[in-house]
């Protein structure tokens, strides 16, 4: 069978090789819907209630491990158009695609299937997934692809600007946590990359995943989602789904932030679930350190009362761990961790 599933047609019932065994099936029950998602509104930031936004954040990181964003700066048309130009390119043909299609990890621009692991996995996700870099863009946009017609010149503004508004975040971030003014600017959050997910719909969404429950393995993440359901974050012992607000950023610290916030921020746990009805895709966009940049609780963070949680590690030493250990991110940072005194 063709291996990517944007390229299925007419899917009558679930093939075998995406049936995961009893003990990790999704199930028929509805997942409660998590009502409270903290909701941010980032204009406030601008303006005298600067501190307050700045303590939502890390009330919000604290309690439930992530949050979404209104009032942001990246502009519905933007936000509309990049969705648009990325269905479009799930649906060009499949010769086009089979142009990208790649499982090195270290290929700047590829579509796979699944997971990177597709040809040795046991049972596949139902998902395929699109990812680039971004940043800068002069260096890795002849990599991405010509065609739909607008897919550079869309995708390439819609990255700066989502680059800016994780970087205004990460800042009120710091400012949040009392570490040094500009700590998260250059090289620890220099690399940025795409991955948008698409999930065409499933015949039996009980019987599969849509991806693996994990932890974001970089320093942040943020998803636009679209109007069809299928995240769902783990959180006091269950899973709980996260309905997608019009307009709005998800955004999801990943496992650096936890580090360097010496565990003040947590990485939540998340998985998708797949949808029956609609075909869904996401658009991810991630900053990760630069591979030789060192990761460290921050310095003005520790005391005889708080030790650090990590050692410090490069993210090219995470990195190779993360690889080897079947890209678990929570596994991988396990090696890293202090050993309670
Ligand atoms: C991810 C992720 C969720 C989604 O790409 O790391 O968790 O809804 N995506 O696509
Ligand atoms: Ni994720």
């Amino acid at each position: 069978m063709e291996i990517l599933m944007s390229n299925w047609t007419d899917v009558q019932s679930l093939p075998k090789s995406y049936v995961f065994p009893p003990d990790r099936r999704p199930g028929e029950n509805v997942f409660p819907v998590c009502k409270n998602v903290p909701v941010i509104d980032l204009e406030k930031a601008e303006g005298l209630d600067r501190v307050e936004t700045i303590q939502q954040i890390l009330n919000a990181s604290q309690e439930f491990g992530f949050f979404q964003v209104i009032n942001h700066g990246v502009s519905e048309s933007l936000m509309d158009d990049t969705m648009s130009v990325f269905k479009e390119f799930y649906g060009m043909p499949a010769e086009y695609k089979a142009g990208f299609y790649s499982n090195d990890i270290n290929k700047s621009c590829r579509i796979y299937s699944s997971t990177l692991n597709y040809n040795a996995e046991e049972v596949h996700y139902w998902r395929d997934n699109f990812t680039h870099r971004c940043h800068p863009i002069e260096d890795h946009i002849q990599h991405w692809p010509e065609r739909p017609a607008r897919y550079r010149e869309i995708v390439g503004i819609y990255s700066v600007e989502v680059r800016k508004f994780l970087l205004r975040i990460l800042n009120l971030i710091s400012e949040g946590l009392g570490v040094e003014p500009g700590y998260f600017d250059g090289d620890i959050s220099k690399t940025q990359l795409l991955s948008v997910n698409h999930h065409i719909p499933c015949p039996d969404p009980s019987l599969t995943l849509g991806m693996p429950e994990h932890c974001d393995p970089n320093l942040i993440s943020m998803l636009q989602q679209c109007s069809v359901p299928g995240l769902q974050v783990f959180l006091e012992g269950k899973w709980m789904g996260v309905e997608p607000l019009p307009n709005a950023f998800l955004v999801i610290p990943g496992l650096q932030l936890k580090v360097i916030s010496n565990g003040i921020f947590t990485s939540p746990i998340h998985r998708v679930v797949t949808s029956s009805d609609e075909a869904r895709t996401t658009i991810g966009s991630f900053l990760i350190p630069s591979h030789d940049i060192l990761i460290e609780p921050a310095k003005s963070l520790l005391d005889a009362g708080h030790p650090p949680d990590y050692k410090a590690f490069t993210y090219k030493e995470f990195f190779s761990t993360f690889t080897a250990k079947n890209c678990d991110a929570e596994v991988a940072l396990e090696f890293f961790k202090n050993k309670p005194k």
